[in-house]
This record gives structure tokens, C-alpha cells and sequence, in this order.
């Protein structure tokens, strides 16, 4: 038999993500011999990433997710960094092809096959997007990409308005509004057509809403979720008679990119939605 491939994710901490799983299963049902591990390095001191990066390649993996708090730092380790990639300022998935590590980011272009597998175009659509991390800037880029024009509400305005500069490189600016991160707001950009959570409120404290509950939703509205599961926020918008989607989805074709630039096959979106359901 040939050499088991490896590949993994980085993160801290990162034992709860269900890359690992997912990606198994896949491996597994397609018969092709790859391992996926979890590969957690820890933010301090911070030459540590660095060194986990020079190690995936000493060790041969084939490549690795990135996940938070690594995505933006390592961006720099790359040897080549892919447009989008580099417009967005994130690098979560590494391929080393040829000794070299080359970046790329599968969240934005994940984020929109999910969007258009549930019936979403995003073209032309008014969308207000809460949170200005890692995440909300590869959601934008796909949304502004698609089409799209964006507010962002963040609690720290000032990382809103940097994202809306380092955005208006690739976009106009005139398609990109800020705004603080209260109910004022909310009220007044509250009637988008897409409202996307970024932020992590809700993840740990399922009870948590990044949303001021005294703004309702309203029917032909879509309100999606990151977290990958039911959130307040989101029961929150089923009750108002908005559409509820969560972060699933994103998770599944973001992997499933990454899985093609590493394995050069045609990934299987629905037996990696499968090995999320195996327990
Ligand atoms: P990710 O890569 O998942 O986006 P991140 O880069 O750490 O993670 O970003 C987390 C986002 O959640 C940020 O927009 C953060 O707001 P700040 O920029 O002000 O830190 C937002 N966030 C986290 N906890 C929050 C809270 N309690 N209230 C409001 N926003 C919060």
C-alpha cells in the first residue's frame, strides 16, 4: 500500500472542529488514502506558527486547513498566495505543491456555493453583515464578489472601517457602508435582504444574540448564521418568519474546496455532509 497522505487543521484550541470527521469519512468512502489530524498550535510564543508551518512541510503533509486565531498570520509564512486570498487577508487552507506552501481561502467561495445551494443569488442583494474578524471579511469579499452590495456593524468600528478600505481595493466603495454595533443601527439597516452573524456571540453561550430582539425580522428575509448550529439568533429569525440557515453548509463546501486542491478530485459535497451526520 501506498504512503498514508496527511493533511490537518491548525488552530487554537481547534478539538472541536469537525473538519477531521468530515474529511475522514470522505477519505474513507472514496477509498483514497489520506489522513486529516487535528493540529493545534497555540498563539504564544509567536514564532510557534511559524515553526507548525516549516513542520507540515519537514513532515510531508500534502496541506492543512487554518482556522482562527491563525488565518490572518500566516498569510505572511506562504510562498505563494492566491488573489483571493490575498484581497481578503486570510489564508484557511494550505496546499505544498513542489516544496512550496502555497495559501488559499475556500471561506468565501464556500460561503456563496452555500448561499446558491439554498436558492440565494446574491447579486444585487442589500446585505448587513455583524462582525468585522476573520470571517466577515472572506463573506464579504464573496458577497461583493457576487455582486452584493454590504454594511458592516462591528463592535470595534474602527476594524469595520479598516476592512471597508482594505476591501475597496478590489471594490467600490461606494458598495460598502459601516456602522457601529447597536440597536440604532440594527434598526436602521435591519431590513436587508441577507443579515449574516460573523461574530462568535452564540457559539459557546447558545442562549448569547448578536441582535437587539426588540427589531423583528420580517418574512422574505434571510438570516444566516456562521455557528453551525441552531442559534438564538437564528430561532429568533424563524419566529419573525424569516428564512434560517446555519453555518453548516459554509463548513461543507469550504472542505470541499480544500479538498480538491489537495487531493486534484472532484470532492463528494454530499458524503462530507454525511460524515458530519456519523457519530
Ligand atoms: P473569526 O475569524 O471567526 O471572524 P475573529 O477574527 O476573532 O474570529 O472575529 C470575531 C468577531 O466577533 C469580531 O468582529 C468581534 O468584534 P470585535 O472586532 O469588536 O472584537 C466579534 N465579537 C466577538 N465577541 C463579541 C461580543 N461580545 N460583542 C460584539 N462583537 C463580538
Amino acid at each position: 500500500m501506498s504512503q498514508e497522505k496527511l493533511v490537518g487543521i491548525i488552530g487554537w484550541p481547534v478539538t472541536h472542529s469537525l473538519s477531521p470527521k468530515m474529511h475522514n469519512y470522505a477519505f474513507k468512502t472514496l477509498g483514497l488514502n489520506y489522513r486529516y489530524v487535528f493540529l493545534p498550535v497555540d498563539t504564544a510564543p509567536e514564532s510557534l506558527i511559524k515553526d507548525a508551518v516549516l513542520g507540515l512541510k519537514a513532515l510531508g503533509f500534502v496541506g492543512a486547513n487554518v482556522t482562527v486565531p491563525h488565518k490572518e498570520a500566516i498569510l505572511g509564512l506562504m510562498d505563494q498566495v492566491s488573489d483571493e486570498a490575498l484581497a481578503i487577508g486570510a489564508v484557511n487552507t494550505i496546499f505544498i505543491k513542489d516544496g512550496k506552501l502555497c495559501g488559499h481561502n475556500t471561506d468565501a467561495p464556500g460561503f456563496i456555493c452555500d448561499l446558491l445551494d439554498h436558492g440565494i443569488d446574491p447579486r444585487g442583494l442589500n446585505v448587513l453583515i455583524l462582525g468585522a474578524g476573520g470571517s466577515a471579511r472572506a463573506v464579504a469579499y464573496g458577497l461583493l464578489k457576487h455582486g452584493a452590495q454590504i454594511t458592516i456593524l462591528n463592535r470595534t468600528e474602527s476594524k469595520a472601517i479598516e476592512l471597508k478600505k482594505a476591501l475597496s481595493e478590489s471594490f467600490s466603495a461606494d458598495l460598502i457602508k459601516c456602522a457601529a454595533f447597536d440597536s440604532e443601527s440594527m434598526r436602521k439597516h435591519g431590513q436587508a435582504d441577507l443579515i449574516v452573524n460573523t461574530t462568535s456571540i452564540g457559539l459557546l453561550d447558545q442562549k448569547a444574540t448578536p441582535w437587539d430582539e426588540k427589531i423583528p425580522f420580517k418574512e422574505g428575509q434571510v438570516v444566516y448564521d456562521l455557528i453551525y448550529k441552531k442559534t438564538q439568533l437564528l430561532d429568533f429569525a424563524e419566529q419573525s418568519g424569516a428564512k434560517a440557515i446555519n453555518g453548516l453548509g459554509m463548513l461543507v463546501h469550504q472542505g470541499a474546496l480544500a479538498f480538491s486542491i489537495w487531493t486534484g478530485e472532484k470532492a463528494p459535497v454530499d458524503i462530507m455532509k454525511d460524515g458530519l451526520l456519523v457519530s
